[in-house]
């Protein structure tokens, strides 16, 4: 027989390889690492085409069959599947093999040979071949995707290809709002024909725990279902009324679980179940409310629930022999070698109330609350490594000090994960600001109502989760990324779809196609196709920002304020005004950056063939002495509101009332300073620095303001100071502008130091707090 295979080999020459030119990796997403394209015409896939496999391999026999299946399904022919024996005339043929290690593509990468007698995928392992296969359909005419296909055609191609990262995930939170198993394959099934090989199943939460534990029958019967508040919106429901009967949710069994978990492994998706703790569980507490602190049976929440103080009891052994059996379930359902614990967000209060989380403090010599939650997660490490499993958590898990083995999930930005890496440990990145798709993807009016936020399809592409600070070392515990789909304002699949997809395939590219690879235009472009495919699959893809990004900078050798505008389509046709009017298809096409001399509002819109694509975007320009120069700030402003970084201090933009315009510089309970260079003395009259108050939102005005200024020395003294007074009545929401004379005017440096208005005062809904401040621009004048 291995004579035979061998003769195969001869034949099929895999030594063919790079002739022909280098191509522009056609259509086909994730780019792949080489394509080469001869003129050597194409081959046609027919009722006498035949899948032809090494033999005795049944893992390729099975992927045969699907490849099969999915031919047949899009023509109406059938192709023959067979074991290759001698004898056969190798013509028109689609071989799979994995006979001979190639290592030059390693666990998942394939060779992909389109000549006119036959197509060739060559893999070493069987994920390798089904990634061969995912190219091969993206190269097929359109119709296959919709069962409508005469002839498949298929030019001549070879690709060489293999994934960058090794974690390629994509998250879904089936507890806050509950998604059927028909759902949950389909989203594995686009996420596996994009080469994404990890489901990250968010399976409890406050809002409905979604996993049948045997041991607990309560956990299905009760912390499934909650109150009916469909008609509300997430975050003002109704709190539930004595004896309402909770209707909505559901759940998976362990049958269903095991169906998907061979779903998945069939399209090579391994599957991380997470279990919340200690926070985000008190669903758990609607049928045991024995393992939380004050013992109270909670109802399931219908919608928010923050902050979440009812977490589990971490001074309580029967809260462990929960997890222990809870986890030992888990393990047992899912074959894959990661448990994900959660360990996000979990609110102290309770555990500062409670004695028996008190005592577990001091038996164990802990700091604190934060040090019990260390403690807590590591005894769970050691149950889940007892499972034969690694533990993964959210970064919240490096508070107090890090598990010994566990991987984490770095959201709140990047520096958890770079402080995890530096530790040793693995890391995927998904920091809200790339990876949340739950956060809108295009201008919010005309959007479904989202949790907020802005991540568009082309800053997720922009995503490099390898950060610079790391060496090499460090950076090999960077596994790679993940997309996260947060469900407290998606209620159903096609909502879902809408916000999982396309940034679900731009991450896909990150992930799989090297950083030298990539290119956002061309990606864009590929991506006509794929926006066609997923047209043919009735997939409900989000739309793409149609919004033109106008910015300002200044020209570091010449000085000039110049703006640019940017906008995620491929090869648009901007237009603009600079008078304040709207503009039309026959205004200014825009080119390249320009100067503007002097404040004024600029108008772009994106037209294509005389016709205005989305609305307008707009920008008013109010030019100061500091426009465009650079500042500091310290601390640095909370990542979720981070504006257009720090030169929003100096964009000569002004931001509305509302705090999460992206204008705006947040930081939570901190005093801040913020330094700026204005390059050469100047005679500056006064500073304005506009502040927010709302605070229903937590915002309050700073309590004092000092200013202090150098010239060219660097020598800072003491300008002025300014206390600040909340404005009445306390529930008013303003932009203040406050304005601090200068003293002495010959200034080259500006200094600011900025009190923070907190804690939250003693009528508020949560009196004592961390105030939020609220910065946006430091005008000079
Ligand atoms: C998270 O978004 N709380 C992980
Ligand atoms: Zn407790």
């Amino acid at each position: 027989m291995k004579k035979n295979i061998y003769r195969l080999f001869a034949i099929l020459a895999l030594t063919y390889a790079c002739s022909g030119h280098r191509e522009d990796k056609r259509n086909i997403v994730p780019a792949p690492s080489t394509f080469y394209q001869n003129d050597g015409g194409s081959f046609k896939i027919s009722a006498n085409t035949r899948i032809i496999i090494q033999p005795e391999t049944p893992e390729l026999q099975q992927l045969a069959d699907s490849l099969s299946a999915f031919i047949s399904k899009a023509s109406g022919f059938k192709v023959e599947t067979m074991a290759f024996s001698t004898g056969e005339s190798l013509d028109n043929y689609i071989l799979l093999s994995t006979f001979q290690a190639d290592s030059g593509y390693g666990k998942e990468g394939y060779k992909l040979k389109v000549e006119p007698n036959g197509i060739l995928i060559h893999a070493n392992t069987g994920a390798g071949i089904f990634y061969g296969i995912q190219s091969l359909k993206q190269l097929l005419p359109l119709e296959i995707f919709s069962g409508k296909a005469e002839s498949i055609e298929v030019k001549s191609a070879y690709i060489s290809d293999k994934p960058r990262f090794s974690y390629r995930g994509m998250h879904l939170d089936v507890s806050r709002h509950f998604f059927p198993v028909s759902f949950i394959k389909r989203y594995i099934d686009l996420l596996s024909f994009y080469k994404m090989n990890t489901f990250h199943w968010h399976l409890t939460d406050d809002n409905g725990w979604r996993i049948e534990i045997k041991k607990y029958p309560g956990l299905t019967e009760k912390s499934a279902w909650h109150v009916d508040r469909n008609n509300q919106l997430w975050n003002e429901v109704t709190p539930p009324q004595p004896g309402e009967k909770a209707t909505v949710g559901g759940f998976y069994t362990q049958e269903e679980i095991r169906e998907v978990v061979r779903y998945a492994a069939s399209r090579y998706v391994t599957i991380i179940p997470e279990i919340e703790m200690p926070g985000h569980s008190c669903e758990v507490f609607a049928a045991y409310p024995n393992l939380s602190c004050k013992g109270d049976t909670l109802p399931v929440q219908p919608g928010t629930y923050w902050p979440n103080v009812d977490i589990l009891c971490a001074g309580n052994d029967d809260v462990f022999t929960f997890i222990d059996d809870v986890l030992t379930e888990v393990a047992d359902l899912f074959p894959g070698p990661y448990i994900h614990i959660g360990g996000d967000e979990a609110d102290k209060t309770r555990w500062s109330a409670c004695k028996k989380c008190q005592r577990r403090i001091s038996a164990e010599h802990l700091k604190d609350e934060a040090g019990l939650q260390s403690w807590f997660i590591k005894r769970v490490e050691k149950m889940v490594t007892a499972k034969g499993k690694k533990m993964i958590g959210w970064d919240e898990i490096l508070e107090g000090g890090l598990a010994p083995e566990a991987t984490v999930m770095s959201w709140r930005g990047m520096e958890g994960g770079i402080e995890a890496a530096k530790m040793g440990h693995d890391v995927i990145m998904t920091p809200t600001s790339y990876c949340y798709f739950d956060y809108y993807q295009a201008e919010p009016e005309g959007e479904p109502l989202a949790i907020g936020g802005f991540v568009t399809l082309k800053k997720v592409y922009s995503f490099e989760p390898v950060p610079p600070v790391l060496n090499e070392m460090e950076s090999r515990h960077i596994l790679g990324a993940q997309g996260n789909v947060w469900t407290e304002f998606i209620a159903t699949p096609e909502h879902a779809e809408y916000m999982a997809i396309p940034r679900m395939i731009a991450l896909a590219e990150v992930n799989w196609t090297e950083k030298e690879n990539r290119d956002y235009n061309d990606f864009i472009r590929r991506m006509d196709h794929q926006f066609a495919i997923l047209d043919q699959l009735k997939v409900n893809y989000g739309k793409q920002s149609t919004r033109v990004d106008i910015s300002l900078s200044r020209n570091e050798s010449t000085g000039k304020l110049m703006v640019g505008m940017e906008t995620e389509l491929y090869k648009p046709e901007i237009r603009y005004t600079t008078d304040g009017n709207d503009p039309t298809a026959t205004s200014v096409v825009y080119s390249a950056p320009f100067e503007i001399p002097a404040s004024c509002t600029i108008k772009a819109a994106i037209f294509k063939e005389g016709k205005q694509l989305g609305k307008v975007s707009e920008r008013a320009f109010a030019l100061h002495s500091a426009t465009g120069l650079k500042c500091e700030v310290s601390p640095a402003p909370s990542f979720k509101y981070q504006a257009r970084g720090i030169q929003s201090l100096t964009d000569a933009t002004l931001g509305s009332v509302n705090h999460n315009d992206g204008c705006w510089l947040g930081f939570e309970g901190d005093d801040i300073e913020i330094t700026i260079d204005l390059g050469k003395e100047q005679m500056v009259r006064n500073i304005e620095v506009a502040f927010l108050q709302n605070l229903k939102a937590w915002i309050m005005l700073p309590k004092s303001i000092v200013l202090e200024v150098a010239d060219f020395s660097g020598k800072y003294a003491q300008s002025n100071e300014l206390s600040v007074s909340m404005v009445t009545p306390a529930d008013t929401v303003l932009r203040n502008n406050l304005v601090i004379q200068v003293k002495k005017q010959n200034c080259r440096f500006i200094k600011l130091k900025i009190k923070n208005g907190g804690p939250l005062p003693a009528n508020h809904l949560y009196p004592g707090e961390p105030a939020w401040l609220f910065i946006d621009e430091v005008v000079v004048n």
